[in-house]
């Protein structure tokens, strides 16, 4: 017993010496790093980063099992602090009762949110409140919010992108006008790209004349040019604004909550689609076709959602939904009580062509597709189901009498 304990020590000693150096995960070190912000600190602390990473919370509460809970959430930001401790980023922690009044001057609304303060800006965090998410939000936060393309390299970069909402100007210099599409581009940073160039062939190649911007909508081959130059900031803002909600529109770890809260009156359509799988591909294709011939109707935006994004929540959706997610799915989800209709895509073979879906989402639409048609129907299918449990264990009493009299 003691010797292959001692074995099994030993072997363990042995792998952890010969891991290799180059892959070391970073675990929390125990050092405070998250401050607890109140009256006396907040202002100093604003002064002191370039960013400023603030949890507002509910009071900690009393009971065990929901402090470790919000333990693991400061635990995450002692982590993110961790990892970009070089980067100067404050990290810090506000008590919706306790510090009320700190809050209020900071403009804190929602409890439980995560804000970044940046210059004088406020940006809301509206994602996943894991370490890796964050850590890769605020080093898009602190880059800056306009990107240059020089050369044809980096157009090609530019081209490739496709998930994002982006825009993308050609100006003369660091102009006025660049400086307004500059200003634009801080009001959306991270969650829209904003490209500038100041090169001609570049400009040429997008046919961009000067001082025009273009807006690239996710999935789109063509932008659409916004319209008047020069513009000024609010015209990019407005324009922004109005355009934001893709007609395609991938969910993403960053700002999932902020997607799912705009929904479409209380409803969503959500594509479950595997891009690494041949038929979620497929079902994407055609969801990407059907979102080009509709790019002009307001009312249509259609959430996609990879799997292999969010495997914490595949088997909540399959509960949830009653899905199976090893396969492309398309429905329609009622956000008040989750409740859903999945388009019948059980015959393996085929995918809807773009027809058979656009019709479908006409449906949807005009509302002769809907969750609540079949709630009544829910009540006498459970009835049925139970009617047809009865039978089969009259049935088994049947035999198991049968077996009896043999
Ligand atoms: C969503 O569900 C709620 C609660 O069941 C219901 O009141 C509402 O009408 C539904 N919304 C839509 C658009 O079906």
């Amino acid at each position: 017993m003691r010797l292959s304990l001692l074995c099994t020590l030993g072997i363990y000693f042995i792998v952890l010496c010969a891991a290799e150096e180059g892959l070391e995960f970073p675990n929390f070190d125990g050092r405070d790093r998250v401050l607890d912000i109140n009256e006396r600190s907040y202002k100093k602390a604003l002064r002191k980063f370039d960013l400023l990473c603030l949890f507002y919370h509910e009071p900690v509460p009393a009971n065990k099992g929901l402090q470790k809970r919000f333990q693991m959430t400061e635990l995450v930001l002692e982590l993110t602090a961790q990892v970009l401790e070089n980067k100067n980023i404050g990290f810090g922690m506000v008590d919706a009762q306790k510090d009320a009044k700190v809050a209020k001057k900071l403009g804190l609304e929602e409890v439980g949110s995560l804000y970044i303060f940046k210059d004088d800006r406020i940006i809301e965090f509206d994602g996943e409140l894991s370490a890796d998410t964050l850590v890769e939000f605020l080093l898009d936060v602190l880059e800056d919010p306009v990107e240059i393309i020089n050369n044809a390299m980096e157009l090609r970069a530019f081209e490739r992108i496709e998930e994002d909402i982006r825009l993308i100007g050609y100006f003369k210099g660091e102009d006025l006008y660049y400086k307004a599409f500059q200003e634009a581009s801080e009001r959306f940073q991270p969650y829209i790209k904003f490209f500038a160039t100041f090169d001609k062939s570049v400009a040429k190649h997008l046919s961009l004349k000067m001082n025009e911007v273009n807006f690239y909508e996710p999935f789109m081959e063509e932008p659409v040019v916004l319209p008047g130059r020069p513009l000024s900031e609010t015209d990019i803002v407005d324009f922004v604004n109005q355009h934001r909600r893709a007609t395609l529109r991938k969910l993403r770890a960053e700002n999932m909550f902020e997607t799912w809260e705009d929904d479409m009156d209380g409803i969503h359509i959500v594509a479950f689609a595997e891009e690494e799988d041949p038929d979620g591909y497929e079902l994407l294709e055609i969801l990407k076709d059907v979102a080009r011939d509709n790019t002009n109707n307001p009312d249509l935006s259609i959430v996609w959602i990879d799997p292999d994004d969010f495997p914490l929540l595949t088997t909540y959706w399959e509960k949830t939904f009653k899905l199976d997610l090893f396969r492309p799915q398309i429905g329609v989800v009622n956000v008040t009580d989750a409740d859903s209709v999945w388009l019948d895509m059980s015959n393996d073979e085929d995918l809807p062509t773009a027809e058979e879906l656009e019709d479908w989402i006409e449906d949807v639409l005009s509302g002769r597709v809907n969750t609540e048609d079949d709630d009544d129907d829910d009540l006498e299918d459970d009835r049925e189901d139970f009617e047809e449990d009865l039978t089969e264990y009259g049935d088994e009493n049947l035999d198991r009498d049968d077996d009896l009299y043999d």
